[in-house]
């Protein structure tokens, strides 16, 4: 088996989540048909993995065995260095059920102080992996974007973490970011720099 996709592949995003099917496709440069899960109504399988790229590879392997389609899938987070890596994979969900993420930055404050560390060093990682339906050989990357957490949050261009988040070398949190400005850097847009060498 070649592991060169063709353009004008269909591919599945195993994602019920438009938007980041969209961000996947235009990362994939429009180059295949991308269907999400949710639009295929495949269930969501459980995150149980304790890995980004277990968590990507599980989703992706999910979504292949039940579409018969390849799948590409993502995982991603932040992880604070004086919190040994938390949230990491736990990122959505310290946003609780409302996915407030006002909440989740004060926590990642609080605990941070609590730990009475001056480390406020953190990172994003993305884990993409793209799985066959025959179970052949899964392709997994993994990027990441280093820098510090500053509190209160900044900026409101972008979603999650990013207002707490400046990248290494900038002034500026990826929430006060331009989106194309903060995409030349990001965790997201380095894996799929990876996953381009490996399948395009
Ligand atoms: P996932 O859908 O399980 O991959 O959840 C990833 C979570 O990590 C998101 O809900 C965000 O809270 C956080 N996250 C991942 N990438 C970013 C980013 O680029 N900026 C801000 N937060 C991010």
């Amino acid at each position: 088996m070649t592991l060169t996709l063709a353009p004008g592949l269909k591919i599945v995003a195993a994602t019920h989540n438009p938007g980041k099917a969209k961000e996947l496709a235009a990362l994939l440069e429009g180059r295949f048909e991308i269907v999400t899960a949710g639009s295929l109504n495949l269930p969501e399988p459980d995150e149980t993995e304790s890995t980004f790229v277990g968590n990507a590879l599980l989703k992706a392997r999910h979504a292949a065995e039940l579409s018969g389609l390849i799948a590409i899938a993502d995982d991603s987070g932040l992880s604070v260095t004086a919190l040994d890596g938390a949230p990491g994979i736990f990122s959505a969900r310290w946003a609780g059920p409302t996915k407030d993420f006002t909440l989740a930055m004060k926590k990642v404050e609080e605990r941070i102080e609590e730990t009475g560390s001056k480390d406020r060093s953190a990172w994003f990682t993305s884990a993409l992996a793209v799985c066959w339906p025959d179970g052949g050989p899964a392709v997994v990357v993994e990027g990441r974007v280093d820098g510090t957490l500053v509190f209160p949050p900044r900026g409101d261009k972008g979603f999650g973490y990013d207002p707490i988040f400046v990248p290494e070398g900038r002034d500026l949190t990826f929430g006060e970011m331009e989106q194309a400005a903060k995409e030349a850097i990001s965790h997201r847009t380095r894996a799929f720099e990876k996953l381009k060498a490996a399948l395009f």
